[in-house]
């Protein structure tokens, strides 16, 4: 919890917490999670986009190995346990294998992945892409609100011309496994303090913009304004009609940017992001193709220029069976309920699943409140976390053993 508490630290925005890929303030928590890293006895590397691995060997070197971890960059004004939690528990998880020199059938990487959130170029998952080699080339040329490319920001901070080697080889890897808040308020419903998870909701990120002519607020008459504004309303409010109306959908227009953006001035464009997310991606896939149609005759009933981008795109991922229920054993060993969930959430857990197979366990979180500074989770919780995490390493360890 005090690790947390340190990392909180590092943000590109004093007094709240704001750690987007690339930044001083993601390379200095890094660095500190390499020392903790180091001091869990862990071989640390940074990699080519600059995530962050450290590596226990076991006594069967070639062997491939279980890879543990989460995210490190964060959201704008986030809390500070929706990825760096997932990375701590798994450190601790590993230092407690290390104190009672437990030997290991298989290496165990902790991975703390550079880009999750995809807050400074819109992308999600960077850091999982590299490893899982989902990373796309013309990725490198996306460009921040600084008009900084991630080429450009990925050197210095990882190196732009190693992406083939941050790659996961065949055999690498056996398993990833991801501890997380649960960001909802399911666990709390059922007074549980984790849950194993059966699978991540699909998700599709577009971003948007209407185009007309800015002008005067006192002057342009109002037939004859192509004001893009009114326009995003109105796509604004479908969206959140067509998601309340189908079960398990959900949109949200996170971000609206209205240009040249005075209060006397009717907006010249008007750029927008959708994020919709379903469990059934067919539901997902109607839903998106229904508002980009929505989203065409506002602006052509309304005389504007329209613009309409699928920025990522991931399908729904289920869990690794058999893995979740080893995860779910662990869970029946430290004395508890198996509590079976879906996320909602994103998590690096979906790439990596392209790559290996995947199980994740939650932790309950205060009033499931996430993406919020008022982001929390218990002590006893987490020390749960760290317990089931530590069972289920020493079950697979036996039995890989056998
Ligand atoms: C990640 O937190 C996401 O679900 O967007
Ligand atoms: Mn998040
Ligand atoms: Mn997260």
């Amino acid at each position: 919890m005090g690790r947390c508490d340190s990392l909180a630290a590092f943000t590109e925005e004093p007094g709240r917490i704001t750690r987007p890929y690339g930044t001083p303030s993601l390379a200095a928590a890094r660095d500190t999670v390499a020392r903790w890293m180091r001091d869990a006895g862990m071989d640390v590397r940074v990699d080519a986009i600059g995530n962050l691995r450290g590596r226990i060997e076991g006594s069967d070197r070639p062997a491939p190995a279980l890879l543990l971890g989460s995210h490190l960059d964060s959201v704008r004004d986030a809390g500070r346990y929706d990825g760096p939690l997932g990375i701590l528990v798994a450190i601790e998880a590993v230092a407690r294998l290390r104190a009672r020199q437990q030997s290991l059938p298989f290496p165990i990487e902790v991975l703390a992945f550079a880009d999750e959130e995809g807050l400074r170029f819109q992308t999600t998952y960077l850091g999982s892409c590299a490893l899982a080699g989902a990373f796309d080339p013309a990725f490198l040329e996306l460009t921040d609100g600084d008009d900084v490319t991630l080429r450009e920001a990925m050197a210095g901070f990882g190196n732009p011309h190693a992406l083939a080697d941050a790659v996961l080889r065949p055999n690498e890897a056996f398993a990833y496994v991801e501890a997380h808040i649960e960001q909802g308020p399911y666990l709390e419903s059922v007074d549980l303090p984790v849950g194993v998870v059966t699978g991540i909701s699909g998700q599709s990120r577009i971003l948007a913009s209407f185009k007309g002519v800015a002008g005067h607020a006192g002057t342009v008459a109002m037939d004859l304004r192509r004001d893009p504004l009114p326009a995003a309303a109105e796509i604004v409010l479908s969206a959140e009609n067509l998601a309340r109306q189908t079960p398990g959908l959900l949109a949200t227009v996170g971000t609206i940017d209205a240009t040249p953006g005075a209060s006397n001035v009717i907006a010249g464009q008007v750029r927008f992001s959708l994020d919709v997310r379903h469990p059934d991606d067919a539901v997902r896939n109607d839903a998106v193709r229904g508002l980009e149609r929505q989203t065409r005759e506002i602006a052509a009933a309304r005389a504007l220029g329209v613009e309409w981008r699928v920025a990522r795109e991931h399908p729904a991922v289920h869990c690794d069976a058999p893995l979740t229920s080893r995860l779910a054993e662990a869970v029946s060993a430290a004395g508890l309920p198996v509590e079976l969930l879906p996320s909602g959430a994103g998590h690096d857990a979906v790439v990596m699943s392209e790559a290996v197979p995947v199980a994740m366990l939650f932790v309950r979180c205060g009033e499931g409140v996430s993406h919020h500074p008022a982001e929390s989770v218990t002590t006893n919780d987490v020390a749960v976390a760290i317990d089931v995490l530590d069972e289920f390493i020493s079950a697979l360890t036996d039995e890989r053993r056998q």
